[in-house]
């Protein structure tokens, strides 16, 4: 459903991404691991449109997906949980969520009960200023927009940085429940590898804008993962 091809990315003279390669399918969760600055938030910058590769290629439901806009992107299903959140502070619970309404269809525009059964606490703070909430009221609540617009391709950057330990769970269970749904393919970012371990399908550890370790569930081995993310 997803297959990133080969791509490359360069910010200027530097370049952040070096061949990568990552594909993603329904009901799996394909975890992209790696420390500080690896190029784990370029990787999906690439995917979403918000920035151009400059080879490779992205391919998404058998379209080439490469060169099309980030909104033409969300139309096709592509649902982007950013790193630090980027809710809007000034606007309600409520119209943050209603933000992921975008990409649908006038007779889809309503929030899906599943993003309130997920984050109750949705529910309960939708007339509270986003910025109000706590960092992790917010993520929930990132999440929950991305859900919004019902995505067949899930994203999500590094959702348990800087998020309490019950919160953590909660996301966790979210995940697990998209995961089951069957429908979702989810890519996971993260450098907490106890978390992408619980969740993940597959693996594939990135350093220095090159994936150079990748397993999967089968094979998993989270102390190799622990050394290749350290090395
Ligand atoms: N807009 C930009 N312009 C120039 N360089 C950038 C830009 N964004 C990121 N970089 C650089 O590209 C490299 C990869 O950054 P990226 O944000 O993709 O890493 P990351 O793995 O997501 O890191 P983190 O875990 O800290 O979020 C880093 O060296 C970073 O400094
Ligand atoms: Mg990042």
């Amino acid at each position: 459903m997803l297959e990133v091809k080969d791509i490359n990315l360069f910010y200027g003279a530097a370049q952040a991404l070096r061949g990568v390669s990552i594909a993603a399918e329904p009901g799996k969760v394909t975890c992209v691991l790696g420390r500080n600055g690896v190029g784990k938030t370029s990787l999906l910058r690439a995917m979403v449109g918000q920035y151009p590769v400059s080879s490779g290629a992205i391919v998404f439901d058998g379209d080439d997906i490469t060169s099309l806009k980030p909104y033409e992107r969300a139309r096709k299903g592509i649902g982007f949980v950013p790193q630090g959140r980027e809710i809007f502070p000034l606007l309600t619970v409520e119209e943050n969520l209603k933000t992921g309404f975008g990409p649908l269809k006038r007779q889809d525009k309503h929030i899906p009960d599943d993003v309130f059964s997920l984050f109750p606490v949705l529910q309960s703070m939708l007339g509270r200023r986003g910025g109000d909430l706590s960092g992790g009221q917010q993520q929930q609540l990132a999440i929950g927009r991305a859900l919004v617009m019902r995505p067949k391709l899930l994203l999500l950057d590094e959702p348990t940085e800087g998020i309490q330990p019950s919160i953590i769970k909660d996301i966790g269970r979210a995940i697990s429940y998209l995961r089951n749904l069957g429908s979702i393919a989810i890519v996971l970012v993260e450098q907490y590898l106890d978390f992408a371990c619980e969740l993940g399908d597959s693996f594939a550890v990135m350093d220095r804008g090159a994936v150079k370790f990748t397993c999967d569930r089968t094979n998993l081995d989270a102390g190799e993962i622990s050394r290749q993310m350290a090395l």
